[in-house]
């Protein structure tokens, strides 16, 4: 069996001996010293001055829209994670839907201002895989209306954009540090923002409001992480350089054997610091998608369709018609990609959607040899060509 995941796990043995320190300090939870290490240590491989280690990436976001204050509406994503949208609303707020970008799968920047009303307070956008967003012209808009802007970056660990952690940009930025994220606490997220008094409330939110040992001076929820996962992290931590590695490896194998395949890829805007997350293929139409997710399986091979549905469908919000995100959430597939994931099983999934490819187009299968490694072209020049070759569709 191929899952479309497989969580990264340290040695047995480097996670025990955190946890022998837990038995000695008796210390489990409630701002630990692995919690405080793991802050430090995140700070120093991201090269960020400002974050908060807190207990998932949905309670980040929620975080993130209560210390910013946020009320009335709230533009974002309809291609994201449920999450990103219950927040807003579970904050009290309404998200008003903008539709997103053909090719990078973001929420697309030349449509926002339509959507801005006097209600306006926000902009909360997904980087979507780990795809950076149009961060400087969303960053103008938002000047211009003076609307504070939110990323959900729950996807984008490793990601860098102009040479900066992806998770230095907008008023705050959030991630998942979920068990099925390249890293991972187990369960567990963060905020981040550069900005000393929002983390300085943030701080307080995440317990409670406490500012002394009976004085709450915020507004809080219980969001802290503790020692157990933080250990998970900080083992993680020694291994994410390798992991990263891995899946830019992974990610070029696919695309060096599926470039000519009749599908699209995401376009990445600056790929010397993507992270690889997942690798997304577009099908023509939905029927191909479901074909080629029904072939894997019968090899027990697992694809997910991610995102969908597109999240303006959702009960609980107003339903609006989001052509793009519809075409592409109902279109889309992630193939497994994870660390551990062998070339030997990766050449198996690519000849599947080639076979059923051909299949479709009642062609003889055309099965590429692939025992032996082809040399690895750049990534860039591959895309380039996918946009090329599939730019219509
Ligand atoms: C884009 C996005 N936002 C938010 C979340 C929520 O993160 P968590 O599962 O840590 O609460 C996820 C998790 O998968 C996600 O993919």
């Amino acid at each position: 069996m191929i899952p479309v995941t497989k969580p990264f796990l340290p040695a047995e043995k480097e996670f025990k001996s955190y946890i022998k320190s837990i038995w000695q300090r008796q210390w489990l939870t409630n701002n630990g010293p692995l919690v405080n290490t793991l802050e430090l240590k995140l700070k120093e491989y991201l090269g960020i001055n400002h974050l908060l280690f807190v207990s998932n990436g949905t309670v980040a976001l929620q975080l993130a829209i209560k210390a910013l204050n946020l009320s009335g509406e709230i533009i974002t994503t309809p291609f994201s994670f449920v999450a990103t949208t219950s927040s807003i609303v579970w904050q009290g707020c309404k998200p008003v839907f903008v539709d997103i970008d053909p090719e990078s799968f973001n929420i697309d920047p030349y449509k926002i201002e339509d959507a801005i009303t006097p209600k306006t307070t926000a902009i909360l956008a997904t980087h979507v895989y780990g795809n950076p967003c149009a961060i400087d012209t969303i960053q103008q808009i938002a000047d211009k209306y003076n609307l504070k802007v939110i990323y959900d970056a729950a996807h984008c660990f490793g990601t860098r954009y102009k040479n900066r952690s992806i998770f230095e940009y907008g008023d705050i930025s959030t991630t998942s540090f979920h068990s099925t994220k390249l890293f991972h606490t187990i369960e567990g997220g963060a905020v981040f923002t550069k900005d000393p008094d929002l983390l300085k409330k943030m701080a307080l939110m995440r317990n409670f409001g406490y500012s002394g040992v009976d004085t709450f001076s915020e507004q809080g929820i219980n969001a802290k992480n503790c020692e157990f996962h933080a250990a998970m992290g900080l083992c993680n931590l020694n291994h994410v350089n390798d992991i990263l590695k891995m899946r830019k490896y992974l990610s070029e194998q696919y695309l060096n054997r599926l470039v000519n395949m009749d599908v699209k890829f995401q376009k990445i805007e600056n790929n010397e610091d993507y992270n690889y997350a997942y690798f997304p293929i577009l099908f023509k139409n939905e029927s191909l998608m479901h074909q080629a997710k029904a072939n894997l399986e019968l090899a027990q091979i697992y694809s997910r369709r991610y995102f969908y549905p597109s999240l303006a469908k959702l009960p609980y919000v107003e339903n609006v018609e989001m052509p793009v995100c519809e075409l592409v959430a109902s279109r889309i597939l992630c193939l497994p990609l994870y660390h551990t994931l062998t070339v030997s099983d990766l050449d198996m999934i690519c000849r599947l959607l080639l076979r059923g490819q051909n299949f479709e187009k009642n062609k003889a299968p055309e099965i590429r040899c692939t025992n032996k490694l082809e040399p690895l072209q750049s990534i860039s020049r591959i895309r380039s060509k996918i946009v090329k070759v599939n730019g219509s569709h």
